[in-house]
Order: structure tokens, then C-alpha cells, then sequence
């Protein structure tokens, strides 16, 4: 379970908008789609106002799927808990730039654990903050909505963003978006260099997700 090579377009649903009470279901759903990864939010009630889950419950879902999973760690102090949720299935792992004193010791404690790495940025947070660090990177994260919570409104200014980060990491790196990613705002972000679609609201608060990930994929042609 390794975070498929650049190159394709991926969809990535994000668990935050499922049932939470049948995260196993929604699993096979979702694998039953063909998709490669699932996104994991992992809110701490400080570094975003919400908080979701932890190791405990990564550890539970491992043992149901074989998905790539895709952890986006919106929390204080990302270097404490890497080793946790690595341990705990976590194939690859986002922290915040924001959120890290050392992230070029980090992104290498991370493929160390034999983890792919990935770093993320806030919508006010410059792409000169990652500059000198996410060529090290398997995968870079845009923000395009602001961390917290699912179901937000699309971000158009953070396109910018998405055009930058590509230009500055070249093809064979990863470009994901998250937020406000539907089949109407999907064909923007792709034709701006993103290739990793996380979707939320746009696949759970639909009662087939299998129609709604074909949405998706349908709108990236
Ligand atoms: C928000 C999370 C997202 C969230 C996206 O802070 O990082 O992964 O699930 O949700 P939607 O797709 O509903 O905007
Ligand atoms: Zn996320």
C-alpha cells in the first residue's frame, strides 16, 4: 500500500463527511469504486477548532481495508505522533507547514518509518514557505478551503496557489486539493496541475458514492 506514482488522476474520499458509525462499510463502498486511497482528517482542538480521531481508530480501520491511507494531520506538534499513526496504518502522512519547527527533519523521519511524506498549506500561508522543502516531499497538500471542518465553499483564489506549487515541484510529484471539491470545481484544479482530488461532502452526503466518485472522475475529462 504505497502512495500511487504521479502521473494519474486520483480521487480521494475523505471519511470527515461519512458515517461515522459504519466507517467499515463506508470503506468497502468507496474500494468497491475503484478508488486507490482514502483520506483520513485528523483534527486536534488546537491547531484546528475541531477534533476528529487518532491512532486508536486508524488501527481499527486498518484491519478492514487495503486502501492507501492518506492521513492529513491538522495538528499541534506534528513530529510527536508520526511514529502513532505509522504504527497505526497510516501509508502516508500530511503534516502542516504551519504546524512544524523542522520539517525537513520530519519528511525524513517519515520515509525512515518507511512512510511516504506530504505537506500541506493553509489558504494564507505563501508557497515560499515550502520552497526549500517540498521537493523532499511525495506529495504536496493545497488547502482549498480553510482546515476544520467539511462541506465548506471552494476557495477560488487558492488556484493560484495549486499553479505555483506545481511549477515549483515539477511532474513527478503529487499536487493534492482539499476542500470544495465537486465535479463543478474538479475541472479547475486539474486544469491548473492538480492530480489528487480529496472529496468530502461532494461523495458521503450523497447516498451512492459509487455514482458520486464517478461524478467526480467524469468531470475530470
Ligand atoms: C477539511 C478537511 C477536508 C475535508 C474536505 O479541513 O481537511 O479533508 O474533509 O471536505 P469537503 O470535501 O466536504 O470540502
Ligand atoms: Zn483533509
Amino acid at each position: 500500500m504505497r502512495l500511487p506514482k504521479a502521473g494519474t488522476i486520483e480521487v480521494v474520499p475523505s471519511i470527515l463527511s461519512a458515517d461515522f458509525a459504519k466507517l467499515a462499510e463506508e470503506l468497502a463502498e468507496i474500494e468497491s469504486a475503484g478508488v486507490k486511497m482514502v483520506h483520513i482528517d485528523v483534527m486536534d482542538g488546537h491547531f484546528v477548532p475541531n477534533i476528529t480521531v487518532g491512532p486508536p481508530v486508524v488501527a481499527k480501520l486498518r484491519e478492514h481495508s487495503k486502501l492507501v491511507f492518506d492521513c492529513h494531520l491538522m495538528i499541534s506538534e506534528p513530529a510527536k505522533y508520526v511514529e502513532r499513526f505509522f504504527e497505526a496504518g497510516a501509508n502516508h502522512i500530511t503534516f502542516h507547514i504551519e504546524a512544524a519547527d523542522e520539517p525537513e527533519k520530519l519528511i525524513d523521519k517519515l520515509h525512515k518509518l518507511g512512510c511516504t511524506a506530504g505537506i500541506c498549506l493553509n489558504p494564507e500561508t505563501p508557497v515560499e514557505s515550502i520552497e526549500s522543502v517540498a521537493a523532499l516531499c511525495d506529495m504536496v497538500l493545497v488547502m482549498t478551503v480553510h482546515p476544520g471542518f467539511g462541506a465548506q465553499k471552494f476557495l477560488a483564489k487558492a488556484v493560484k496557489k495549486v499553479v505555483a506549487v506545481r511549477e515549483l515541484v515539477g511532474a513527478e510529484i503529487r499536487v493534492e486539493v482539499d476542500g470544495g471539491i465537486d465535479p463543478h470545481t474538479t475541472p479547475v484544479v486539474v486544469s491548473h496541475g492538480a492530480d489528487t482530488l480529496v472529496a468530502g461532502n461532494a461523495i458521503f452526503a450523497k447516498p451512492d458514492r459509487v455514482a458520486a466518485i464517478n461524478a467526480i472522475r467524469e468531470a475530470c475529462r
